[in-house]
């Protein structure tokens, strides 16, 4: 078969051109041409005489087909995927270098393999005795797992179309090539070209694909997210590397919420499903100034996370602002609102907040635990009563008001669960800030020993 010719293609306005451009003649942006392969001419010239026209369908008539799902058996990758992998569906799971994306989804077809389920890995980053090197600590359904090592495209396709398995994971979709772009591997056009290819044979022959990603220093799935939009689900593995727990989240999923999370341990022998996360953090947490805990909702679950803060004096202008396992700007809104409305200003400070463990929230919830980790921090008391922690959720509204957040009655019921009675949270008596602040002053705030 002779292989196609290349065009340039602006991947921002779709402007084609047969040489590079720096700047696009068609919209202007710069540095936006890619490199990809020109479609077949066939479909073009088959296409002779006027199309027959469709008949349109009402919504309620179309058939669904029953989908069986592929249980991968690690409870929360089936539970973030919305029960398991779909036939013919194509997953991206992304995170950086180091985070478990191979330990994962080695332990997946590990798991399918040994339910009796055809699976292929094929391993482009690593050598098959690398592989097994990992397989032989997950143990021995993982060992099971039949393995190519190979990175040109053509070969894994036609791999794929003899082996026809149930489930495969291509690992990583960054160094898979096809020699026909001169593009390096990894490239935009690369990426979407192996992705694009990939899929019509999944979806073609019902293979569940899970297609490995690394994220870039930016943190967007190879370059401009150019994957996104083809794949039915993307889910993120964060955390970081030198932290234990790692929390796996869906961006984007056809068959199922995007509002689910699974919180992993890396361990020895593999990753390991945290289902009592709530447990360990609130065991771990301090009960020192600076330390509260946030009852917050990792997708349909309540997760208690302890929240601390260390606020010190600076020599430097601006002071520093430190976030980890929180959105910059929302530390930067708290502080700003817990100045105005709050009484306490913090610009001659350093300012660090971090979430314990390495989780990372991502929701207005937080605000309140925030505010009130810095405020006790700033204080240097203590903010929990009777030793206990203190626990908090709640949005901060820009006029120092205190704003309702989704799930209350889940997040107190799983504060209540560990024995934490104080919850500070947007209610009756409590409708801003100061009087947030007030509250636990009065109730609990000692000045530490
Ligand atoms: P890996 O799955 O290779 O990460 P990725 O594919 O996302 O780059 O594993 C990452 C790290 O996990 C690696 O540094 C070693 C560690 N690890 C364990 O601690 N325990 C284990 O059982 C395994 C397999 C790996
Ligand atoms: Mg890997």
């Amino acid at each position: 078969m002779a292989r196609s010719a290349t065009v340039y293609a602006c991947s921002t306005c779709g402007h084609e051109s047969p040489k590079w451009h720096g700047r696009c003649p068609g919209c202007g942006e710069w540095n936006s041409f890619v490199e990809e392969a020109r479609a077949a001419p066939a479909a073009a010239s088959r296409r002779s005489g006027r199309p027959a026209s469709l008949r349109p369908v009402r919504l309620a008539d179309v058939e669904t087909p029953r989908v069986d799902r592929l249980p991968t058996g690690i409870g929360e990758l089936d539970r973030v995927l919305g029960g398991g992998l779909v036939p013919g569906s194509l997953v991206l799971i992304g995170g950086s270098p180091g985070i478990g994306k191979s330990t994962l989804t080695t332990g997946a077809l590990g798991n399918l393999a040994a339910a009796g389920r055809k699976v292929l890995y094929v391993s482009g980053e690593e050598s098959a005795a690398q592989v097994k090197l990992r397989a032989e600590r997950l143990g021995s359904g993982a060992l099971s797992v039949p393995i190519v090592a190979e990175t040109d495209l053509e070969a894994v396709l036609a791999t794929l179309k003899a082996e026809r398995p149930d489930a495969c994971v291509i690992d990583s979709v960054q160094v898979l090539y096809d020699s026909a772009l001169s593009g390096a591997p990894g490239s935009v056009g690369q990426v979407r070209e192996v992705a694009g290819r990939v899929m019509r044979v999944a979806k073609e022959r019902g293979i569940a694909t899970l297609l490995v990603g690394h994220v870039t220093k930016e943190g967007s799935l190879a370059g401009p997210r150019v994957l996104e939009h083809l794949v039915d689900c993307v889910l993120s593995f964060e955390g970081e590397r030198e932290r234990t727990y790692r929390t796996l989240r869906a961006l984007k999923n056809r068959f199922g919420s995007t509002n689910e999370a699974g919180v992993f341990e890396m361990r020895d022998h593999g990753l390991v499903e945290v289902e009592d996360a709530s447990a360990r953090f609130v065991s771990e947490a301090t009960r020192a100034p600076g330390s509260v805990v946030l009852c917050a909702m990792e997708g349909s679950r309540p997760l208690l996370v302890e929240v601390q803060a260390l606020v010190a004096p600076s020599e430097l202008v601006p002071p520093r602002r430190v976030a980890n396992g929180v959105d910059r700007n929302r530390l930067a809104l708290v502080l700003a609102v817990l100045a105005r409305h709050g009484g306490i200003s913090l610009g001659s400070s350093d300012v660090f907040v971090s979430v314990a463990g390495g989780v990372r929230v991502d929701e207005p919830g937080a605000d309140l635990a925030i505010a009130l980790a810095l405020a006790s921090a700033a204080k240097g008391a203590t903010p929990g009563p009777d030793g206990l922690p203190l626990a908090a959720f709640g949005e901060l509204g820009l006029t120092g008001e205190l704003r309702h957040v989704a799930h209350a009655e889940r997040r107190l019921a799983e504060a209540a669960k560990f024995g934490l009675k104080t919850v500070v949270r947007p209610g009756e008596r409590t409708t801003t800030l100061r009087q947030a602040l007030r509250a636990v002053a009065a109730s609990a705030l000692s000045p530490a020993a």
